[in-house]
């Protein structure tokens, strides 16, 4: 996102997440006891199943209000959508988001299409929270634990379904990933109480464990081999199916992580890989780990792994540390 400030946005004192924190929505009070979150998310096709990419864009729409700690309230679609196309693809497309959106407990209010050589599909989406429960980057504290509620590689596996080397019957693990909505993990941690979190979409999980760190002014330790992978994610690395955003991840963020020799070059870059409609990273105080995992387990969630540590305040420039 451009961080463009204004002098407006620094005055409003009900402005509760804006623009210079990069955090996953930006939240506006209205009232005391109520406050709004709002986001917007598109992206082009990662699948060729028209219906299947709708409810995987509007998974990833909504996740951000889910990653604020916020219920969904309103949904609109915004799509842009080629003339040469059936019309039956963009209205396939859309029942995908409409059905997400469903399953969100959100209502569809409307949208807005153009026309563009390039589909393109997602979610503008409007939720709400308390205002003293708003979950930020900014939160995390020494001695929380991370938690993660979805596997990495998704960027990896798309790529390699692009150039051949799986079919969309091996990519159905990711499929069921990026499908999921985040409801069932922000249910859990609400009721847990926890200290932060975001979800992880384009940085890959290493850059937004930085934003995290950064946005805490704490340093995480991260246990690489705990960063639960789709099948063949590594095997793919070594057939070189990885994104462009792995790397242009990689030579922005690594100035800020410090990373164990052992560590193989393939890990390393699956770490960086860009997500899309990723799992949620919570930070969590150490002595409530285990319910919140407990209440992960009973939302079904797709993995409840703990893969890292809030050790200190950061020094120098590092703010992650990855070991094996
Ligand atoms: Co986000
Ligand atoms: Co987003
Ligand atoms: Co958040």
């Amino acid at each position: 996102m451009c961080q463009l400030k204004t002098k407006e946005n620094k005055l409003d004192p009900n402005l509760i997440v804006g623009l210079d924190t990069s955090d996953d929505a930006g939240v506006y009070k209205i009232k005391d006891d109520y406050a709004l979150i709002q986001t917007l998310d598109f992206f082009t096709p990662i699948v060729d199943d028209p219906y299947t990419f709708g409810q995987i864009a509007a998974t990833n729409s909504l996740s951000d209000v889910y990653a604020m700690g916020g219920q969904p309230l309103t949904a609109m679609n915004i799509a842009c959508f080629a003339t040469c196309l059936e019309p039956s693809v963009l209205a396939d497309i859309l029942r995908g988001g409409a059905d997400k959106i469903v399953e969100a407990n959100a209502i569809l209010v409307g949208g807005h299409t153009v026309t563009d050589k390039e589909v393109k599909y997602g979610l503008s989406v409007t939720g709400y929270i308390h205002p003293d429960k708003v979950l930020t980057n900014a939160g995390a504290k020494k001695g929380d634990v991370l938690v993660l509620t979805k596997p990495i590689g998704t960027g990896i596996l798309t790529t390699a379904l692009k150039q051949g080397l799986i079919t969309e019957t091996e990519l159905k693990e990711a499929i069921k990933s990026m499908s999921t909505l985040n409801k069932g993990a922000a249910n859990a941690m609400n009721k847990v109480g926890v200290h932060g979190c975001t979800d992880i979409t384009g940085f890959g999980i290493l850059g937004h464990v930085y934003e995290m760190a950064s946005g805490s002014n704490v340093c995480v330790k991260l246990k690489a081999s705990k960063v639960p992978l789709f099948n063949k994610t590594i095997e793919l690395i070594e057939k070189n199916a990885v994104p462009g955003g792995a790397r242009s991840n990689q030579s922005h963020f690594s100035k800020w992580v410090c990373i164990d020799k052992n560590i193989p070059d393939s890990l390393e870059t699956a770490l960086y890989d860009p997500q899309t409609s990723g799992g949620l990273l919570i930070a969590v105080a150490k002595d409530k780990a285990e319910l919140l995992i407990e209440e992960l387990t009973n939302e079904n969630c797709l993995c409840t792994s703990v893969i890292g540590e809030v050790v200190d305040e950061h020094k120098n420039n590092t703010f992650v540390e990855v070991y094996l």
